[in-house]
């Protein structure tokens, strides 16, 4: 240990040796940047010992001013821009080498012949790294770790190889602005869905207490986005799965959508309540024929029950027309979505049923995809 009153005088003394002129304040400088103190209150700190490395620092703070036979200030903005330099060139490297992850990525997913490899890589990335795809490359001058370096190369394989869908990956996806949960237990949201929720909103803007009846809630994007956005709402979500509704549930806690509730119901087995201002169903609706013929993705990963109906997909159609009325105020709205050729025809089943108005919307891609009456 050395007092900083000695390390001051040897300062002096060596800075004199080497002629810099003003000997003592430059030594004051020195000592005070090293100690991280005003130059003035190191005389308050004249008996403080100071460390080995600190004393370290000191002399080799003074051998680069006599080497360079620079002053104080000088050196110390070499060292500094010497310091930003070797970030900017560290940051320069780890963006070239993030670049090369991600092109390696895109690459592997398209050459098994995945659609939008950019995007989906894109999307991995980002959901690992915790960051926006859209600034993505904008943060690339971060260190991937070797355990997110890991997590990307799984997940990539298990995009490409094993053609999981995105969405269970990343265990989540984006319905209406909101952030859903989602694994094997249930259907992925699909966007042709907001419409349906679009229109439903709609129809409740003049309803003062909405209440209303989700059947099939799967993920609960349908009810937990009407709770959401219609806040004086009452909505009911029913589901014959178990494993759909604990899904379910976890979404109504993630999105605090107090205003909703779930139950296991077979349809409208276990549904007391006889006046709701709205019923709304996205259904199984795939007839068992056509289910062969669906994407390998799909038909591995997302649940049967959720896909397939009886009666050339028009079970639940049939069913919920017929049973409807008996839970619906007068006036009271039923909306469905619908398979890509059955619009008309669950137009037909819902004017049997004594629905007016009855309606039919395309989707984005101009197909008809809601169906949409009022109980006389
Ligand atoms: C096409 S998914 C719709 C999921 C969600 N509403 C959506 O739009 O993303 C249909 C849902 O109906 C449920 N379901 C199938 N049979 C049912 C039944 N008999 N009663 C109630 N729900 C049923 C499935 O479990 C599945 O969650």
């Amino acid at each position: 240990m050395e007092k900083l009153i000695n390390i001051l005088k040897f300062s002096e003394e060596y800075l004199k040796k080497y002629s810099f002129s003003k000997p003592r304040l430059q030594a004051e400088k020195v000592v005070a940047h090293v100690l991280k103190l005003d130059r003035i209150s190191l005389y308050a700190y004249f008996d403080r010992d100071l460390s080995e490395e600190e004393k370290v620092q000191v002399k080799n703070f003074l051998k680069e001013m006599a080497r360079n036979r620079k002053d104080f200030e000088e050196i110390l903005e070499k060292l500094e821009n010497k310091n930003i330099h070797d970030i900017v060139t560290e940051k320069e490297n780890h963006r070239k080498e993030n670049l090369q992850i991600l092109s390696q990525s895109i690459e592997y997913i398209e050459n098994n012949g995945i659609e939008n490899p950019k995007l989906e890589a894109e999307y991995i990335f980002s959901h690992v790294l915790k960051t926006n795809r859209l600034t993505l490359t904008l943060d690339f001058t971060r260190k991937i770790t070797e355990e997110e370096k890991k997590l990307i190369k799984e997940m990539i394989i298990k995009r490409a190889k094993d053609k999981k869908p995105l969405q269970y990956i990343l265990g989540e996806e984006e319905f209406f602005g909101y952030k859903f949960k989602v694994d094997e237990r249930v259907l992925i949201p699909r966007p042709e869905t907001e419409l349906l929720v679009e229109q439903c909103i709609k129809e409740m803007s003049e309803v003062k207490t909405p209440f209303i009846l989700d059947i099939g809630v799967g993920s609960g994007a349908i009810s937990v986005t009407l709770g959401k956005e219609i806040p004086e709402a009452k909505v009911l979500g029913v589901d014959i799965s178990e494993e759909a509704l604990d899904v379910a549930n976890n979404n109504k806690e993630l999105n605090q959508a107090k205003n909703v509730k779930f139950i296991k119901s077979n349809v409208f087995q276990n549904v007391n309540y006889k006046a709701f201002d709205m019923i709304v169903s996205n259904p199984p609706y795939i007839p068992e024929r056509e289910y062969r013929d669906l994407m390998q993705e799909v038909k591995k990963y997302e649940p049967k029950l959720a896909l397939t109906a009886e009666d050339e997909g028009f079970y639940f159609y049939k069913l919920i027309s017929r049973e409807a009325g008996n839970y619906l105020k007068s006036g009271g709205v039923l909306a469905f979505e619908v398979g890509h050729d059955q619009a008309q025809k669950v137009k037909d089943m819902m004017e049997e049923n004594k629905f007016e108005n009855v309606v039919i919307m395309r989707d984005y891609h101009q197909i008809e995809r809601i169906v949409i009456g009022k109980k006389k």
